[in-house]
């Protein structure tokens, strides 16, 4: 269609991407095959029909329980380099990936299998494809900040390849203050920071992130409408949003794709990007994010090349790599 041919040729970046979310049932079956491990489902087909989901959790145990065939290098090296090729096939020209080093240090794989299989495949991908990277390690909300101290500390040999940290997982119940030490840490050690906020925890979560862990971008922030005086700090600040809409239809943070507040956030000034969270279980890549936000709340072609901006804007390139997208 023109709409798709016209989100095709735009050049976009994606901010908000868990690697372990773009975990296709195919590949996940295959790997799960090669490493002798016996998925719940019998079919590719039976595991696809147990996506559906009636909220965040119940996507999350899903979504942890796919990740457990993850077990060597490789493993984590064809995750990643599926993923790299699906966005290259979609114009997605620079990513910032996250990846829960918790989900598979828990089960007993070395944070060092797990970075070095990602770290291979975005190597690859911006010298064979031309993607730009960076790479986020996401703690997990739900486990301790002990924990989180932890995973800082397991990440320090690998420093060189990690850009940021991130904060993920069950929000409501685990707010960002819970964090607050070792987001201080983390920064130390030169990281830069986002967490979720304000995906299904109210607009507090989103103050918190800001003003007590010091984020650069708000994963989510979806809730920051219900707050004049939050609205005014993120312009104030051109703080930037990267929003999930298919992730937040799914996950029935919004009923219907026309409730979605991305348009009231462009029209207020907002610094409001798109991408796809965790495309695998929520049903599209960046271009699908795109089409189907465009034909709910018609967005024109303006607004669209604007969220692609935006998100150039938002992201980690230097001044001079992002010049060329702005
Ligand atoms: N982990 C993967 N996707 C997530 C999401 N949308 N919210 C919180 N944690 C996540
Ligand atoms: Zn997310």
């Amino acid at each position: 269609t023109d709409l798709m041919n016209i989100i095709q040729g735009i050049p976009k970046a994606e901010l908000h991407l868990h690697i372990e979310g773009s975990f296709e049932p195919e590949l996940m079956f295959q790997i799960a095959e090669r490493n002798n491990i016996t998925l719940d489902y019998e079919s590719i087909d039976a595991l696809k029909k147990a996506y559906k989901f009636n909220n965040l959790q119940e996507f999350l145990d899903i979504y942890y329980t796919g990740a457990q065939v993850l077990l060597k290098e490789e493993d984590f090296y064809d995750l990643t380099w599926a993923y790299l090729t699906k966005v290259h096939s979609q114009n997605v020209v620079h990513v910032e990936v996250f990846f829960d080093p918790q989900t598979h240090t828990e089960r007993g794989v070395d944070f060092k299998v797990a970075i070095t299989g990602i770290y291979k495949a975005l190597e690859k991908a911006k010298e064979e494809l031309h993607i730009s990277y960076r790479l986020i390690m996401s703690y997990l909300r739900h486990m301790t900040e002990e924990e989180a101290f932890k995973t800082l500390e397991e990440s320090l040999p690998f420093k060189d390849w990690i850009h940021g940290v991130g904060l993920d997982s069950s929000e409501v119940g685990n707010p960002p203050s819970k964090f607050k030490e070792v987001f201080k840490a983390s920064a130390a050690q030169g990281y830069k920071l986002v967490a979720h906020a304000g995906e299904e925890g109210p607009a507090d979560y989103i103050w918190e992130a800001l003003d007590i862990l010091n984020v650069v971008r708000i994963d989510h922030g979806n809730r920051c409408l219900s707050d004049d005086a939050l609205v005014d700090r993120l312009l104030k600040e051109n703080m930037a949003l990267t929003l999930c809409p298919l992730s937040n239809l799914e996950l029935k943070v919004i009923d219907k794709l026309e409730d979605h507040p991305v348009a009231k956030m462009l029209d207020k000034g907002i610094l409001a990007t798109i991408h796809s969270d965790d495309p695998a279980y929520f049903g599209g890549y960046m271009n699908e994010n795109y089409y189907e936000t465009a034909k709910a709340l018609n967005l024109t072609k303006d607004q669209l090349q604007q969220l692609a901006i935006n998100a150039f804007e938002a992201s980690w390139l230097s001044d001079s790599h992002k010049k060329k997208h702005i």
